[in-house]
């Protein structure tokens, strides 16, 4: 893949590396939606996945090739042909595909976790790069921990994977250790050095560990890379990845500093940032650049002043241009079903028929608990239910018996398979006791790691969105529930937790992801 000289290619990594952050695991169906969504967006390539890391990533990665129809879909492979003939078993019914193949090139990753000598690393470079190469016209490859390679090194491998037939050459910023002028410069200096620079796309992989992954992709784009890679929300490994709606923004707000382009669709960006926390169970922090709630919100006097003069006293870019929506519906009681598809078709939502018709009746539901109906709360009852999906076990109903008098108990019915079970359990407070009463009904080994509840909007008829982590064997994953009853809520996530960690185990790993790259 080529790109004009001053394009810029968006390469997202959520599915992948932000996959890998503990607890942020997506379900098939979730990935499905997420590649639809980047996909909408404008992204030019999505790494689905790291097929040989698991049967659920081999198949997502399958999935996701079969309905992406203009980016392209990428795989993750380390260096050996078992890695890259699982991804090209994924990858081949894509439209676009790409084999991304990884091998580390630090003093301090070949010694100690490849144990490998530098020529026996560059060796495995040539023939496994003329191996994916064989198999597919597209290929990247990753010099893992590059800023911490000696750079003649370095140099001799990059030149040997594109003389093996790479096409896009990514320097990962692996442990975040790089700072912004030094990255750029390598950046220029490798492909000032390199002879056959010309004929690979460089690109940027960088790590948020010290804060600093958008400024280093910024720098190496100013530098000569034209290929960023990054997330939705900055999601990944540890502090995470840069954040794909702070580079695009970067490049577009400051384009007469850094003038370059991409293909992205920035009015999406704040349903997609929802989208990745609701299906990750990661809050997005109020103060987060672009897509924080409080990033367009104006509170100091001065600040309100200025605004309502000149918007552009505090605003740099506007809310609608990230796709902070402003309402032009207001919902109720008596909104109906065309309002009401209206509205969440303006607030980004692409929901099919029975989906939407699932929404309205949850939604009317909701308008006879609670007098005004915000934004806020319709995202969170669509987002409970696209998060529920095809949860295995499920809510039926719930009794709880809270206050200063003790034992404080919980009767509940749940679903499983079709089956429907009813118990009643005691707890140390209500939340304990259903908990308790949903393990007795769905016996389960996994440990409570966070309970966390969040109001949707103000007041005390608002819907709490809980947050539950549930961890077993070393695998965790995060539920979500949303409800205006906050022990509903706290059901429904401890349940859909419950369900994701079934899906994670059904998964067979053929690897251990952290071991591998
Ligand atoms: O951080 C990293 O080095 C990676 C590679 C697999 C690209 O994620
Ligand atoms: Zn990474």
């Amino acid at each position: 893949m080529t790109s004009s000289k001053n394009r810029v290619l968006i390469f997202d990594t959520t599915m992948r590396d932000g996959e890998q952050s503990p607890g942020a695991s997506m379900t098939l169906d979730e990935k499905l939606r997420i590649a639809e969504m980047l996909e909408n967006m404008g992204v030019d390539i999505i790494e689905a996945g790291f097929p040989i890391a698991s049967n659920g990533d081999f198949e997502a990665v399958r999935e996701v090739s079969k309905i992406v129809k203009n980016s392209v879909v990428a795989g993750l492979s380390r260096a050996n042909f078992k890695d890259i003939d699982r991804a090209w078993e994924a990858l081949k019914g894509a439209k676009r595909p790409r084999i991304h193949s990884v091998i580390a090139t630090s003093p301090v990753h070949m010694k100690y976790k490849l144990q490998m000598e530098p020529d026996q690393v560059l060796d495995t470079i040539i023939a496994t790069v003329t191996h994916a190469r064989n198999l597919c016209g597209d290929v990247e490859w990753s010099a893992e921990d590059a800023t911490r390679a000696e750079f003649d090194f370095l140099c001799r491998c990059i030149d040997a994977a594109i003389r093996s037939g790479a096409t896009t050459i990514n320097l990962p910023d692996t442990v975040g250790y790089a700072m912004p002028v030094e990255y750029g410069k390598l950046i220029a200096d490798l492909i000032a050095n390199v002879s056959n620079s010309d004929k690979a796309v460089f690109s940027t992989h960088c790590h948020n560990d010290l804060g600093l992954a958008v400024a280093n992709s910024l720098a190496a784009v100013a530098n000569g890379a034209r290929q960023v890679e990054c997330t939705i929300n900055g999601l990944g490994e540890r502090a995470g990845n840069a954040a794909l709606e702070e580079i695009v923004m970067g490049l577009r707000v400051r384009n007469d500093f850094l003038p370059y382009e991409t293909g992205v669709i920035s009015e999406k960006f704040v349903a997609a940032s929802r989208m990745i926390s609701t299906v990750t169970g990661f809050p997005v922090q109020y103060n987060k650049a672009i897509v924080g709630k409080n990033a367009f919100s104006h509170e100091s006097g001065i600040h309100q002043d200025g605004m309502l003069k000149n918007t552009q006293t505090y605003e740099i870019m506007t809310p609608e241009s990230v796709g902070v929506y402003q309402s032009s519906l207001v919902m109720g009681k008596h909104s109906g079903r065309h309002a009401f598809r209206k509205k969440i078709e303006e607030m980004g939502y692409q929901l099919g028929q029975n989906a939407i018709e699932d929404a309205f009746v949850r939604f009317k539901a909701l308008t006879d608990r609670k007098k005004q109906v915000y934004d806020e709360d319709i995202a969170a009852l669509i987002d409970d239910a696209l998060v529920r999906g095809q949860d295995k076990i499920k809510l039926v109903s719930l009794m709880v018996i809270a206050g200063t008098k003790g034992p404080q108990s919980a009767t509940l019915e749940l679903d499983v398979d079709g089956e429907v079970l009813a118990t009643t359990a005691t707890g140390n407070g209500p939340v304990d006791a259903i908990f308790n009463a949903i393990h007795a009904l769905y016996p389960h080994e996994a440990n409570l790691q966070l309970y966390q509840v969040h109001a949707v909007t103000e007041g005390t008829d608002a819907q709490a969105e809980v947050s539950v982590r549930l961890e077993q064997n070393g695998k965790a994953v995060t539920g979500q529930g949303a409800d205006s009853d906050t022990l509903v809520a706290s059901a429904r996530a401890y349940v859909n937790a419950l369900n994701r960690l079934l899906v994670k185990h059904d998964k067979t790993l053929s690897v251990s992801r952290t071991a591998s790259v």
